[in-house]
């Protein structure tokens, strides 16, 4: 089954990622949480488009509208009064290429962006609680789709599931597109969040 490739493919780069953004050390200061926002930011500005872009995920029965993150992102880069600090100019990393290309591809990435939005539920009391940040107050991404995060999370897995039924021989294009979606965060929020990990400083 994909999903439990998926899982496997990626388990181990979901918890050095959790272990790297630290977000429950006291370490973790607003202002990290701020520059995770922009690095964030500048991640979906580049794959949301080339996700959800695909006519396919109508054929799966798969709902796009909601998943376009980046506006809620924006509106807390705005609440925070980050817009001046997003450079539009800087050219969109290297590291991107012409990810994610193919359908395939886009699952694999599209089943990080999403699972992302569990995690967030997380976050986003870890917001409030810390911050007193809240929905429309510097957390609306993290907050995500809200009481509809499960059945949207359940649409994504049952439109990857018919997909795997119709092309059982391209499992890997999609693990692979998922590890290197995960890498993809790796580098950017943990480059953004650097002083809280000296020894990842970018160089
Ligand atoms: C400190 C930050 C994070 C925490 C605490 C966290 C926590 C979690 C938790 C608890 C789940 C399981 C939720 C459930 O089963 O209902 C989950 C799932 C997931 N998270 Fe995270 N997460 C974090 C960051 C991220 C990030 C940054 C990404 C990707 C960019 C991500 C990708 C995923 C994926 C793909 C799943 C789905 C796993 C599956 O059920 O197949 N997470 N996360």
């Amino acid at each position: 089954m994909l999903l439990q490739e998926l899982r496997i493919a990626t388990a181990s780069a979901h918890k050095q990622l959790e272990q790297s953004l630290a977000l429950q050390s006291q370490a973790f200061t607003l202002g990290h949480y701020k520059n995770l926002l922009l690095a964030w930011y500048k991640v979906l500005q580049t794959l949301e488009p080339r996700v959800w872009d695909h006519e396919e995920w109508r054929k799966l029965g798969v709902e796009t509208t909601a998943r376009r993150r980046a506006k809620l992102l924006f509106s807390d880069l705005q609440f925070f009064n980050l817009i001046p600090s997003l450079r539009p100019e800087a050219p969109i990393d290297t590291q991107f290429g012409e990810f994610p290309k193919s359908f395939a591809a886009a699952l694999g990435c599209a089943y990080v962006l999403e699972g992302s939005t569990l995690g967030g539920q997380l976050i986003v009391k870890t917001a409030a609680h810390r911050w007193n940040l809240h929905p429309g107050a510097g957390a609306t991404f993290f907050a995500g789709h809200g009481s509809d995060t499960g059945r949207l999370w359940r649409n994504f897995l049952a439109g990857l599931e018919q997909w795997d039924t119709k092309n059982p021989k391209n499992a890997t294009a999609v693990t692979d597109a998922g590890r290197r979606t995960f890498q993809i965060f790796e580098t950017q929020l943990s480059k953004s969040i650097c002083n809280l990990h000296p020894s990842k400083v970018a160089r």
